[in-house]
């Protein structure tokens, strides 16, 4: 018997790091995993390398940005596998920028992926995560519990999350169901590899949040979102639980 066997996980982010991880993960421990992403190349990659270690995944190309695909895609991802028992909201975006260089576009795309897109696939995937007395999980970042220089809009959509995460926690205080968030410090992961360090900055205020540890692997933070999917974390509701290496202890 594994742990998720008869389980659902609707997953976003699924092409790549961490999702692609999780979806890995989850699969391996026995649930169906419906996985969503914009990157329907990195997705079908995933999909194929999960099925290939005898997992059950389906796919579908996915905007979070957009609140009528989010109920498309739990709608569908009921009628593909009969409900859904846990939500993975991992989809996310990071870019490094200047208060000065922050455009009204890329404040909303940051917004909309990050927390907008959150919040719609949730609302959408809640009547039946309800039903399935299952658990909704975050990923946030240390960015959301502490402030850091050069990503300003970055650290206002993860400290939503984290927000966020805590108020439908007590919105559903009494419900059967489970809210929580995973608040990472570096993992390596394609988001990291491409972030572009801008010229002109201030390596003393980056300091703060390099930490003293090496980054996370996308296979760690699956192995705590599973442990947090789990009946092993049947009591953790309404937590944002670190996975720093320290960075957010001092
Ligand atoms: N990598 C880090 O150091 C780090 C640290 C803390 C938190 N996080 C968070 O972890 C989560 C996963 O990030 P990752 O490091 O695996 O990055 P990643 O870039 O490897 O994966 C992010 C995935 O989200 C997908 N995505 C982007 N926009 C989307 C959209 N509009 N709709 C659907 N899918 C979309 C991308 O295609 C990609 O597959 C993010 O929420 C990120 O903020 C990452």
């Amino acid at each position: 018997m594994k742990r998720f066997d008869d389980k659902t996980a609707l997953l976003t982010g699924v092409a790549s790091g961490v999702g692609r991880a999780t979806a890995h993960r989850l699969a391996a421990e026995g649930a169906r995993v419906y996985g969503l992403d914009v990157n329907v190349e990195g997705m079908a990659e995933t999909r194929a390398a999960v099925e290939a270690g005898g997992g059950v995944m389906a796919t579908r190309d996915t905007d979070v940005r957009s609140v009528a695909e989010c109920h498309a895609a739990v709608a569908e991802c009921v009628a593909e596998f009969g409900g859904v028992d846990i939500v993975g909201n991992i989809a996310g975006i990071a870019s490094q920028r200047h208060v000065h260089q922050v455009t009204e576009e890329g404040w909303d795309q940051m917004f909309d992926i990050n927390v907008k897109g959150m919040f719609f696939l949730t609302q959408a995937a809640l009547p039946h995560v309800l039903e399935a007395e299952g658990s909704i999980i975050n990923i946030a970042s240390n960015a959301g519990l502490m402030g850091q220089a050069y990503t300003v809009p970055y650290c206002a959509t993860k400290g939503a999350v984290v927000n966020m995460t805590r108020a439908l926690a007590m919105e559903f205080v009494k419900q059967p169901i489970r809210i929580n968030a995973i608040a990472p410090g570096g993992i390596d992961t394609p988001l990291v590899h491409n972030f572009e360090i801008q010229p002109d900055v201030d390596f003393d205020l980056m300091q703060p949040y390099m930490g003293f540890r090496k980054a996370s692997s996308p296979e760690q933070i699956a192995g705590l979102f599973a442990f947090m999917a789990s009946e092993e974390a049947a009591n953790i509701h309404g937590s944002i639980i670190s996975a720093d290496g320290g960075l957010t202890a001092s």
